[in-house]
């Protein structure tokens, strides 16, 4: 049996912390190296090994995975949508020289598994916006959409020419009280609890009736080692796949929260980010994934709200004013 050694990249971020906190659980906390370029997260201080990674820096990049005997890359850094869209130069050369260069060293170092999330901004204005299909018209308007459906491209050349075992999912707007998210257009489902619970209220910068494809972290990270662990097999799917658990509006979580706290008040000023939010499906037909490693979410809009608030309050330290 082979004895797991797994790189993660980008672990300080929103996924990345929890990811690799879930990882050390399964695989020991020495066999999971945490690594970022921005500095070790609190929450994972004291949990693993940490190393100080450039992604783009692929030689100290190679160096680390031949040092650590790497057997597993999970690749998270990246540049997300809304950043995207105000730095597209950056997002490209990121998104894309990050993911060949762990492509490459995985094929040249003959590593066992690699992970790389692509999102729903995959889908642009042409795709259908219900239950859109794992295989449909794909023409993303954002430098995000593009590069990470070049990144599927790549994912899928690197299996099928070299036999990289890289497996990838379509992560929707993803929503968590551990760690910030990171720059991405669906970043309201989780700034709306952090200001329910200090202020009472929230400005939505998506209007009231912008539906998108939503899942809470619990579901993010149980899919991903699902898909991780699944036999190769079963992976019909080596671009990436469509995964869904929830859709709702700024108008519907709102009024969930109030559910709970009746005082909250929603208010809404769109920003650049509608235009985002608009070019992208409202829900994702997953039955695929259902079908090949048996994909299920857990949580529901009503469920993550109650656990959010609960989690967050306790993350905040009680407050609320
Ligand atoms: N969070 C979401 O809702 C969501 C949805 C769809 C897809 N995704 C994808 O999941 C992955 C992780 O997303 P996230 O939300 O955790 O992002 P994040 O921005 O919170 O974290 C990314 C991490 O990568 C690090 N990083 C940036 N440049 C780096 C470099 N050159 N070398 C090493 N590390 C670097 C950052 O410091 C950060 O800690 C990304 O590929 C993202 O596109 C996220």
């Amino acid at each position: 049996m082979i004895r797991e050694r797994i790189l993660v990249i980008g672990a300080s971020g929103q996924i990345g912390v929890e990811l690799t906190l879930a990882l050390r659980k399964i695989y020991g906390n020495a066999n999971v190296v945490a690594s970022d370029l921005r500095e070790e997260n609190d929450l994972l201080k004291g949990t693993g090994p940490y190393v100080s990674i450039d992604v783009m820096n692929k030689e100290m990049l190679h160096v680390q995975v031949i040092r650590q005997s790497i057997t597993q890359i999970y690749l998270l850094a990246a540049i997300l949508s809304a950043t995207g869209e105000k730095n597209p130069n950056l997002a490209w050369n990121l998104n894309m020289q990050g993911l060949l260069n762990v492509l490459d060293i995985a094929r040249e170092e003959k590593i066992y598994k690699v992970y790389w999330p692509s999102s729903i901004a995959v889908f642009g204005p042409t795709s259908p916006r219900q239950n859109c299909p794992q295989q449909t018209i794909i023409e993303p308007t954002t430098v995000y959409g593009i590069s990470k459906y070049a990144g599927e491209f790549w994912c899928n050349y690197y299996h099928q020419r070299f036999g990289v075992d890289v497996r990838s999912i379509r992560y929707p707007g993803l929503i968590s009280y551990k760690s910030a998210p990171g720059g991405g257009t669906t970043d309201y489902a989780v700034e709306i609890f952090h200001e329910a619970l200090e202020e009472k209220k929230y400005t939505s910068f998506l209007k009231e009736d912008t539906y998108l494809p939503m899942m809470y972290m619990p579901d993010a990270i149980r899919g991903t080692i699902e898909l991780m662990e699944a036999p190769a097999s079963k992976i019909s799917i080596r671009h990436s796949y469509n995964l869904s658990a929830m859709s709702f509006s700024p108008k519907e979580i709102g009024a969930e929260i109030k559910k709970h706290m009746p005082e909250f008040t929603l208010d809404y000023k769109p920003d650049y980010r509608q235009a985002i939010a608009d070019s992208w499906p409202q829900s994702i037909d997953d039955s695929v994934a259902t079908r090949d490693w048996g994909w299920k979410p857990e949580y529901s809009l009503e469920r993550m709200t109650k656990d959010m608030l609960e989690n967050l309050k306790i993350e905040l330290g009680g407050v609320s004013k």
